[in-house]
């Protein structure tokens, strides 16, 4: 076998709430951005493991000591558990499509961030892929989605997760730092604000926030309710019936406005000549671009600025892992970086 057949490309996309993982052999993966290391000898003994990544890694959490990796866009680099968890979230998704790890194949990564992450953390990834990867390119999120729909010129992509919504305006080039934003109001966020309005209006109902995240999975929306949202949690033990309908379009429709101020931004600063071709090309991806009318909201934002077009992708799921498989599949060597152990 030749050296160019054994080199594996994969593209990451490493977000809050789940991280998805595209291979040149053809292999896809996501899980859900959690790592968690058994409390004690007895969750050791019931888990009969040393760490556990991803929908298991929830589900046991009672268990365990919990970690998510990133919060509001950014890679936590608090405690030497958090830096641990990168490196195991990272590891798992390479293991997970097969590449080698030891240091015996060859692996390019194209790894997307959001772009508040581009900016601080770089060097804390490098140090987290080194040894598991032979070359990097970080890219930020939007960007490894615009890449893989191949909507390189005159376009906009809006990707709501859940730590950050990214924005990125494409030139036709690699976005440059003023081509992209980043706001801290996405999912999670919509979440914090769910919980909130629950709580006021029933104080006795119990629930946590992930039973809030469920919910809002189930029964988000924007604009007028097509039927009344009813949720059942607890009060003093007994199951009830709870009608969250208002919170829940409050809360979604949180997002709408600073989402339409930074749209707007944005493409005010895009040559005069091609703003309207931005406009009517607005791309709304990531897990938050779900919420049924929301795409819907955004594009009656843009009547302010002469109005536009915002198409909504129905599966996000592997959009950015795709895309940075496919700038790992075209970059030239002078694209990467070499990391060395
Ligand atoms: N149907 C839905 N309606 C509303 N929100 C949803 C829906 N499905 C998923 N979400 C939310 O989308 C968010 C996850 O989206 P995504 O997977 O794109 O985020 P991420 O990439 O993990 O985060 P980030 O890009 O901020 O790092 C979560 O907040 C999740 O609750
Ligand atoms: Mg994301």
């Amino acid at each position: 076998m030749g050296k160019e057949a054994q080199v594996l490309n994969v593209g990451i996309d490493l977000g809050t709430s789940r991280s998805a993982i595209s291979a040149s052999n053809g292999e896809k993966f996501v899980v859900e951005s959690f790592v968690g290391w058994p409390v004690d000898m007895v969750a050791k003994k019931v888990l009969k493991r040393a760490v556990l990544i991803g929908h298991e890694a929830l589900s046991n959490r009672s268990m365990l000591d919990l970690h998510r990796p990133l919060e509001r866009g950014l890679l936590k680099e608090g405690s030497e558990k958090d830096v641990e968890a990168v490196r195991e979230l990272l590891r798992h998704l390479l293991t997970l499509v097969g590449a080698k790890t030891d240091g015996s194949g060859t692996t390019r990564a194209v790894v997307g961030v959001p772009a508040a992450s581009l900016r601080t953390n770089k060097q804390y990834l490098r140090n987290a892929l080194k040894g598991i990867v032979d070359n990097l390119m970080i890219v930020s999120e939007p960007f490894a989605v615009a890449y893989g729909l191949e909507a390189l010129l005159h376009s906009m992509v809006v990707d709501i997760g859940a730590g950050t919504t990214d924005f990125v305006v494409m030139r036709g080039r690699y976005p440059t730092e003023e081509d992209q934003r980043t706001l801290t109001t996405a999912g999670d966020f919509v979440d914090d604000q769910l919980m909130k309005l629950i709580q006021a209006r029933y104080p006795e109902a119990v629930f946590t926030v992930f039973m809030v995240r469920e919910w809002k999975e189930k029964f988000s929306f924007v604009g007028n309710p097509k039927s009344p949202v009813i949720v059942q949690a607890p009060v003093r033990g007994v199951p009830t019936d709870l009608d969250i309908t208002f919170e829940m379009r409050s809360a979604c429709e949180s997002l709408v406005a600073p989402s339409i101020e930074t749209m707007i931004d944005l493409i005010s600063r895009v040559e005069p000549e091609f703003q309207e071709k931005v406009r009517s090309n607005v791309i709304l991806s990531g897990g938050g671009g779900l919420i049924p009318g929301f795409a819907a909201a955004l594009q009656k934002g843009l009547d302010q600025i002469g109005g536009g077009k915002v198409k909504a992708l129905e599966d996000p799921v592997f959009i950015g892992s795709d895309g940075g498989l496919l700038l790992a599949q075209d970059a030239p060597d002078s694209d990467w970086e070499k990391l060395t152990a």
